[in-house]
C-alpha cells in the first residue's frame, strides 16, 4: 500500500522549498523561538516548558513513523509505538492492512499490549478483568456485564479508540490527530525522494536501541550534515591528495523543504574538487564500521573487479556500479534504475520531519528515529535500523528487535555509531553553559537544522 504518488516529477520535489523563517505571529507565541535561521536557542534543548509546548502541540498532532512492516506481518500481530506517554498498539489486520489502537482497557485502563507480540485468536484480552476486543478494536465481551449501568457500557463507548493510521515506504505512520492533514501531504516531498531510492523495496537487516543522555532534537540534528565525517570519524574521509582541503565540502547540497524535511546529496561539482576519496576503502570503512548502507555483499561485488585498478579512479567507480547492478539482476533483487536522479541520493541524508531519517546507499539504507524518553527533555531514545533489499524470492522474517545497548557497548555497535554517540551526551552538557545563549549554524551546511525549528516553531504556535 502507498499513499504517495511514485511518478512526482524531480522538478515538483525540487520546487518543494521550505516557506523560511517565521513573522511575529508564529514568533510570539512559542518561548525560545527562532529569531533567525543562523542560530538555535539552547533553552530549546533542555527547558521544561518547552518540552511540555512539544507534548501539547507537536506530538499529538503530527505523523510518526511508528514501525517498520516487516514487524507485524501476520494478521494478530502488534508492536506498541510510546510517545511521550502516549502508547498505541500498531496491529496487523485480517484483511493485511494495519490500525493503531490506544493501549488502555476502557475499564480501569490496564495496558493491553506490551513490546510486540501477538493476541492469539485475534482477540485483544485485558489481564485484569478479561474484557475482550477483536484486533479491529470493536469490544466482543464484557465480563460482569450485568454489574454495570448499561449507559456507561455502550459498545462506542468500550471499543478502543484508534488513532489515524497509514502505511508508506515499508513503514506504518501514526497521527492521534483526525484532523490532520493526510500522510502524504505531511510527508512531501520527502517521501517522493526516498520513493526514488525505492525504500519500498527495503526490510529490516537488523535494528538497535540506545537511550542517550541528550535532547532529541540535539540527537538527530547530528546526523543533518555530513561535514562533521572529517573530524568526527576520520577514519572515513578517505580523500587523497588534498591535505586539508576543506572545499571538499562544496560537493554536498543541502536543501531544506517544505514541512521541515530536509535532504543533504551529492552535488554536481565533486569531481572538480581535486581530491577524490578511495572508494574502495570506503566502502570497507562503511560496513565494518557499522554494517549499514554499505554491506558485506556490495563489498565483495566492489573488490571482485578492483583488479589491481586505482580505486579511487573515476574508471574503477564505474565499473564497480556497473558490476552491482548487474550482481542485483542476477540475484533477483528489485533496485532503481541506473542513472544520476536516482543515485546521487546514495551517501545522502533525508530528514522528514520531525524526528525520522533516512540514509539510503545502493538498495540499502541507514534510518534513524530518536524518540524523547521518560518524559525528560534531557534524554532520548535513539533507534537505529540497517535495512536491505532482498531478492524477490526471499521471505522475510518478523522482525525485532535486537536489543537496547550501551552507546559505548563495542560489541553491539561499529565505530561510527560510536563516535557520533560520544558527541551526543557532550552536546547536552554543553548546550547549558551560561556562555552560550545559542547554538550557531553555518549558513551552507546546517541550512536543514534551522528549518526543522522553524517548521517546529510554526507548530507549537498552532492552535488545534
Ligand atoms: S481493567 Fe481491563 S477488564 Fe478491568
Ligand atoms: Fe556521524
Amino acid at each position: 500500500m502507498t499513499v504517495v504518488d511514485p511518478d512526482v516529477e524531480a522538478a515538483e520535489i525540487e520546487a518543494a522549498i521550505a516557506i523560511g523563517p517565521n513573522g511575529d505571529e508564529v514568533n510570539a507565541k512559542v518561548p525560545f523561538h527562532m529569531d533567525s535561521p543562523l542560530r538555535v536557542p539552547a533553552e530549546r534543548y533542555y527547558s521544561r516548558e518547552f518540552f511540555e509546548l512539544e507534548k501539547e502541540k507537536l506530538w499529538p498532532h503530527v505523523w510518526q513513523m511508528a514501525a517498520r512492516e516487516e514487524e507485524i506481518p501476520d494478521p494478530g500481530d502488534f508492536v506498541e509505538y510510546e510517545i511521550v506517554g502516549q502508547s498505541l498498539l500498531i496491529i496487523r489486520q485480517e484483511d493485511g492492512s494495519v490500525k493503531a489502537l490506544y493501549n488502555a482497557c476502557r475499564h480501569r485502563a490496564t495496558e493491553l499490549g506490551r513490546d510486540c507480540g501477538r493476541f492469539p485468536g485475534n482477540q485483544i484480552v485485558c489481564p485484569f478483568h478479561g474484557w475482550r476486543w477483536k484486533i479491529d478494536g470493536e469490544i466482543t465481551h464484557v465480563f460482569g456485564r450485568e454489574g454495570f449501568d448499561p449507559e456507561t457500557i455502550k459498545k462506542e463507548d468500550i471499543s478502543l479508540k484508534e488513532a489515524k493510521c497509514e502505511t508508506w515506504g515499508g513503514h506504518v505512520w501514526i497521527n492521534m490527530d483526525h484532523d490532520a492533514p493526510s500522510l502524504q501531504e505531511a510527508l512531501f516531498p520527502a517521501a517522493s525522494l526516498l520513493d526514488r531510492a525505492a525504500v519500498g523495496n527495503m526490510r529490516v537487516k537488523w535494528w538497535k536501541e540506545a537511550i542517550i543522555n541528550c535532547n532529541w532534537k540535539l540527537a538527530q540534528e547530528a546526523f543533518f550534515e555530513g561535514w562533521h565525517v572529517k573530524q568526527t570519524h576520520p577514519q572515513l574521509y578517505t580523500y587523497k591528495d588534498s591535505p586539508g582541503n576543506e572545499t571538499n565540502l562544496q560537493g554536498t547540497v543541502y536543501t531544506p523543504f517544505m514541512n521541515g524535511h530536509g535532504r543533504f546529496w551529492a552535488g554536481d561539482a565533486k569531481e572538480g574538487y581535486g581530491g577524490k576519496p578511495d572508494f574502495l576503502e570506503a566502502a570497507k570503512l562503511n560496513w565494518s564500521g557499522q554494517d549499514a548502507m554499505t554491506l558485506e555483499r556490495d563489498v565483495h561485488v566492489f573488490e571482485g573487479v578492483a583488479n589491481g585498478m586505482d580505486t579511487s579512479s573515476p574508471e574503477y567507480v564505474g565499473r564497480a556500479m556497473k558490476a552491482l547492478f548487474d550482481y542485483w539482476d542476477g540475484a533477483g533483487i528489485p533496485h532503481p534504475p541506473m542513472g544520476p536522479e536516482f543515485m546521487k541520493l546514495w551517501g545522502g541524508d533525508i530528514h522528514l520531519f520531525p524526528n525520522y531519517l533516512m540514509l539510503p546507499m545502493y538498495v540499502n539504507s541507514l534510518a534513524y528515529r530518536v524518540r524523547p524518553h521518560n518524559d525528560d527533555p534531557d534524554w532520548c531514545r535513539f533507534e537505529v535500523w540497517s535495512l536491505t533489499t532482498y531478492p524477490e524470492s526471499y521471505e522475510t522474517p518478523r522482525a525485532e528487535k535486537l536489543g537496547r545497548f550501551d552507546k559505548d557497548d563495542a560489541d553491539h555497535w561499529g565505530l561510527i555509531p560510536r563516535q557520533d554517540f560520544a558527541n551526543l551526551e557532550r552536546m547536552q552538557r554543553g548546550i547549558k553553559s551560561q556562555s552560550l545563549p545559542h547554538t550557531t549554524l553555518a549558513e551552507l551546511w546546517e541550512v536543514t537544522i534551522a528549518n526543522m525549528h522553524q517548521e517546529l516553531d510554526r507548530r507549537l504556535a498552532t492552535d488545534y
